[in-house]
């Protein structure tokens, strides 16, 4: 594992960035997993910001995000999608047909687990890995407890997940109960993974991940299984 520590969210943006460069630009077709949350915002502004001075190419590059909420359609501001979108993928040369997240309108969920999952396969696995961590521990949503055996699925958000999520919707009700995300063995199957955490409200949980016992309650702590995590962190 190799553990880098951060001096504030600037520098740990620019410290995920570069990961992320580096792979784009040492395999300029890489299929990059990619993260939703407030983390990786500032990873994505200096990737935009390196794009604009014609440092990263991403035309050949193909994205495939963790996971959306259920029942929310790309137009709406929550999805995770639209975060993409806007965060992200039109800022830069990315096609929007090589960006994939999960379709959480689907019919039948079900069917859409499956071909998410061959989708990734198809698509010859994930070069880099981003993610964000959740408080009580997820990676994804795949929640404590979760089984690591999972490939992309539905889940049920629990409690921690919908108060944390709460914030970025008018009221608690107003959050999805339900998303589709890729599994533990899904994000495990990798070839490099860039784990990524800010704030001093995560350095219990960076800790517990890194160092600490490796359990399906905590499901970011399988990562120290993983042949190629790096670890960007600031608890400042
Ligand atoms: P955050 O979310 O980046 O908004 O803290 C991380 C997560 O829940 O995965």
């Amino acid at each position: 594992m190799n553990l880098i520590k951060a001096n504030g969210y600037k520098d740990l943006s620019r410290k995920a960035a570069n990961v992320v460069s580096a792979q784009v630009i040492l395999k300029p077709s890489s299929v990059l997993g990619l993260a939703t949350g407030s983390t990786p915002v500032g990873t994505y502004e200096q990737l935009i910001e390196w794009y604009k001075k014609g440092d990263i190419d991403f035309s050949r590059v193909v994205s495939l995000n963790l996971d959306e909420y259920c029942g929310l359609p790309p137009e709406d501001t929550q999805s995770y999608r639209y975060f993409m979108n806007d965060h992200f993928f039109s800022h830069i040369n990315i096609k929007p047909e090589n960006t994939h997240v999960p379709n959480g309108l689907a019919q039948d969920l079900e069917a859409e687990c499956i071909r998410y999952e061959n989708l990734i396969a198809d698509l010859g696995g994930i070069d880099l890995q981003v993610l964000g961590i959740g408080h009580n521990g997820h990676i994804g949503f795949n929640e404590p407890g979760n089984s690591f055996e999972k490939a992309t699925h539905i889940v049920e958000l629990n409690e921690t997940t919908l108060q944390a999520n709460a914030r970025f919707f008018k009221n608690i009700d107003e959050v999805p109960k339900k998303a589709i995300t890729m599994g533990i063995k899904s994000i495990m199957q990798s070839r490099k993974i860039l784990l990524i955490a800010n704030g001093p409200d995560k350095e219990e949980i960076i800790h517990k991940a890194i160092f600490g016992p490796v359990t399906p309650d905590v499901p970011a702590s399988i990562l120290q299984f993983h042949p190629d995590l790096t670890v960007v962190c600031s608890f400042e």
